[in-house]
This record gives C-alpha cells, sequence and structure tokens, in this order.
C-alpha cells in the first residue's frame, strides 16, 4: 500500500495542479477513514447485536468476552491511585416491626458510608425514608422472594445509572464498606459478576442472602431486563420463596458469574462475607458452626483468627448493640503506633473470570419445573 502510494505521488504532482491534488488526497483520506469507521461500526453492531440477543452460554460467552477484556485493560489503566471509591448503592431489607428495632441502627452506623442507602419495606416509615416496595400485607419473611424482587426493581428504575454496585443486606448485616470498595476495586462494575458467600443446594450455587452479596451493574441490569420477567427462567414470586437460592438461578440462568468472595482477590483466600455472626467463627470450637452451614458452604470452614479475610467485608445476625461496638472499634479505637501498609489489589479480567469462575452448567434449572430435584416450596 504504502509503496504504491509513494510511486504514484510524483506523477499526480507533474501532471496535475496542486489544489486539485490536495482535493483528491483528501478525498483520498476521507475515503479511508469513513471505510474504517464503517467497519468499527459494523463490528460494534454485531457485538451489540449478539449481546443483546443471545442467552449467554459456555461457547458464546467465551468469544464475547475476550475482545471485552481488552478493552477493559484499557480502562482499567485510569483511577487506580486513589483510594478505592466505587459508588456502591445498599439497598437494606427491612419490615414495619424491625425499622426501629433494626435499620435505625444500620443508619446510624455503616449505612452512611453507602454512597447510598435504601431501606426496602412493606411499609412507608419517613424518618430513614423506607420506601414501600410491596403491599402493606405482601411483606413477611413468606414474602422474602417477592420483597427482594421488587426491592432491586425499585433501585434499578430510581437510580440504575447511578451507581457502579448494588448491595443487597438485611438489616442485622454489618458492612464495612471500606473493605467492600477495596475488594470491588479489583473488579470493573460492566462486567457480569456477584460477590458473597457461596454456598449449594440441590446443585445450585448461590450466595448466602443473610451475610449480603454485590450486584455489578450489569449483573443487576440482566436480572431486571433478562430475568425479572421470565418465570422459565427465574422463579416467579410465590410464598416461600427463598430469596438468595432464587437469585442465584435467576443470575447464573442469565450468564452472571458467581464469585466466591474467598477466591476474589489473588492476595489471599479467606471468606469476606459471613452467613453468622463473627463471634461464631472466632472461637475454636466446632460447636458455634451449625451443621447446616457446612453441609451447605463451598469452601471449608475455619475458626480462629484464620476464619475470616484481614479484609473481611460482612457479618450477619448483628445486634443493635453490637453496631456500635464495631463501629467504635473500627472507627474510633486507636491502638498506640499501630501502622499498617495498605494496597490495592490486583486487577482481574475478564478472560481470568471465565477460567476461575465459570457459569455452571445450568441447563437443568433453566426450566425449574424439570429440576431433578425441586427446591422446597417451589
Ligand atoms: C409482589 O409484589 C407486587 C408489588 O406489591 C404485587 O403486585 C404482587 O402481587 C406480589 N406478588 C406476590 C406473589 O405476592
Ligand atoms: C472441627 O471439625 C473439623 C472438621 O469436621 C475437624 O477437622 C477439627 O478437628 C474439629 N476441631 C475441633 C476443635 O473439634
Ligand atoms: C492478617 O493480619 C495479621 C495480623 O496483622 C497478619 O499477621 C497476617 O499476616 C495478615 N494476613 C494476610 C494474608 O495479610
Ligand atoms: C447433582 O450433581 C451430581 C453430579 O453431577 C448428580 O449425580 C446428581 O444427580 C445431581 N443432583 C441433582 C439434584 O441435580
Amino acid at each position: 500500500m504504502t509503496t504504491a502510494k509513494t510511486q504514484t505521488m510524483p506523477k499526480l504532482r507533474s501532471s496535475w495542479p496542486g489544489g486539485q491534488l490536495r482535493a483528491q488526497l483528501h478525498l483520498l483520506t476521507g475515503f479511508i477513514a469513513g471505510f474504517v469507521c464503517a467497519f468499527m461500526l459494523l463490528l460494534y453492531i454485531y457485538d451489540v447485536h449478539n449481546g443483546i440477543n443471545c442467552w449467554p452460554t459456555s461457547s458464546s460467552s467465551s468469544s464475547r468476552s475476550y475482545a471485552f477484556a481488552s478493552t477493559l485493560r484499557i480502562a482499567q489503566q485510569t483511577s487506580r491511585d486513589s483510594a478505592p471509591s466505587a459508588r456502591v448503592l445498599c439497598m437494606v431489607l427491612t419490615c414495619p416491626d424491625y425499622v426501629e428495632r433494626y435499620a435505625q441502627h444500620v443508619h446510624a452506623t455503616w449505612g452512611q458510608r453507602c454512597s447510598k442507602l435504601v431501606f426496602v419495606s412493606s411499609q412507608h416509615y419517613e424518618p430513614l425514608g423506607v420506601v414501600q416496595v410491596v403491599e402493606s400485607n405482601g411483606g413477611g419473611y413468606e414474602d422474602l422472594w417477592n420483597k427482594t424482587r421488587e426491592g432491586f426493581r425499585h433501585v434499578w428504575l430510581e437510580y440504575g445509572e447511578q451507581y457502579d454496585w448494588f448491595l443487597k443486606a438485611d438489616d442485622d448485616t454489618y458492612v464495612i464498606m471500606e473493605n467492600l470498595r477495596h475488594m470491588l476495586s479489583a473488579y470493573d462494575p460492566n462486567m457480569p459478576v456477584y460477590f458473597g458467600y457461596q454456598m449449594r443446594r440441590y446443585n445450585v450455587s448461590y450466595m448466602s442472602g443473610g451475610a449480603s452479596y454485590v450486584l455489578s451493574r450489569e449483573a443487576l441490569r440482566r436480572f431486571m431486563t433478562q430475568a425479572y420477567d421470565s418465570g422459565k427462567i427465574c422463579p416467579e414470586p410465590k410464598k416461600m420463596g427463598i430469596e438468595d437460592f432464587y437469585m442465584g438461578i435467576c443470575l447464573q440462568n442469565v450468564g452472571v458469574h458467581l464469585i466466591d468472595s474467598a477466591r476474589a482477590l489473588s492476595e489471599e483466600d479467606k471468606p469476606k462475607f459471613f452467613p453468622l455472626d463473627l463471634e461464631s467463627y472466632l472461637h475454636n470450637f466446632n460447636a458455634s458452626i451449625p451443621d447446616w452451614l457446612r453441609e451447605m458452604s463451598v469452601s471449608q470452614i475455619a475458626t480462629g483468627n484464620d476464619c475470616c479475610s484481614n479484609y473481611s467485608i460482612a457479618f450477619h445476625y448483628t445486634k443493635p448493640e453490637r453496631m456500635y461496638l464495631y463501629e467504635f472499634m473500627l472507627y474510633h479505637l486507636r491502638v498506640f503506633s499501630r501502622k499498617y501498609e495498605e494496597r490495592l489489589p490486583a486487577r482481574i479480567l475478564f478472560a481470568e473470570i471465565l477460567e476461575m469462575f465459570p457459569i455452571e452448567n445450568n441447563a437443568e434449572i433453566r426450566d425449574l419445573t424439570q429440576m431433578p430435584e425441586k427446591p422446597d416450596y417451589f
């Protein structure tokens, strides 16, 4: 190409007047640029089209994802020096009886560190800005799945584009927001991922609801645009719907990768979200870890100081008085002359996610009625 061009140039210059030559060259450059643009546009349309119309299966999502990973690599070069500052919306589920007993104390403690704190319930409560997302008679424990679905719907419609990550917690969960942002800083919110404490039942993996879990913006987008309305791939709201288990089914059916917090950072391998209170892990006798948890946990449960990541994020069953204790120990108390060395975690690329956290072969749960062993209350 280049040689052909340089060879024809002198000839053009000798026979044609300069102005015309410049016009010709402009035309040529314009033509080439136009062609390149059109080609890129075509590639883009092809990719977007692919993304919207195909259910992610392991083969199609992997070929798309490698291209995706390389664009991410560029985006990731920016803003790595500052402290993690991801925009995290916290959606805390509560109910009328617990607003003053629990939610109020979340509001007074860790909730303040969310980029946005939204309580969802079956009844408005002005002082905390609690939003009613289900009928007043639809807020009991047996309606938890509906409340969760409607809560996410509210959050998506009101704030979908404004935040990067969406945390779902209960009003008795305590969250260390700085450590959540630390973990999330290794990831891009445009990846279809969700994090938490991984459990497994009926061959379905999911994140414990009480330990809290976090959806990327892309995961929430897929949940709302692809799963929410489809009874075929995402269980419809029913009494006794098991919120966290159903969420696991819905998200995997729309190609969202489960990332067990214990494996979320390459620097260490301890869990960061906990379905029990912290004390249950800290003493060294096994009786404090119930059998159901051992059976359902994907990773080994350790007790004592080995139990938990130094960057632990969330603890369930935290009584209000305990929340204030944690606040004091974490944010006020100083141990004289103690210093930490701090470093941001290494970035995880989407190609690595595909390799380390493949989507389960969930063909069997694509149609829930076809599950070999139906979960209770389905
Ligand atoms: C779920 O909540 C929505 C919103 O309140 C309501 O319209 C719907 O009937 C509820 N579904 C069930 C099964 O309770
Ligand atoms: C706790 O249980 C684990 C696995 O069941 C066992 O290996 C360990 O020895 C037990 N520890 C104590 C202190 O009983
Ligand atoms: C966690 O903290 C303890 C106490 O500072 C330290 O001894 C240990 O090395 C840390 N673990 C990791 C994985 O950094
Ligand atoms: C779970 O998976 C195992 C191994 O693939 C299989 O033998 C078993 O039948 C499955 N159980 C259910 C309930 O799907």
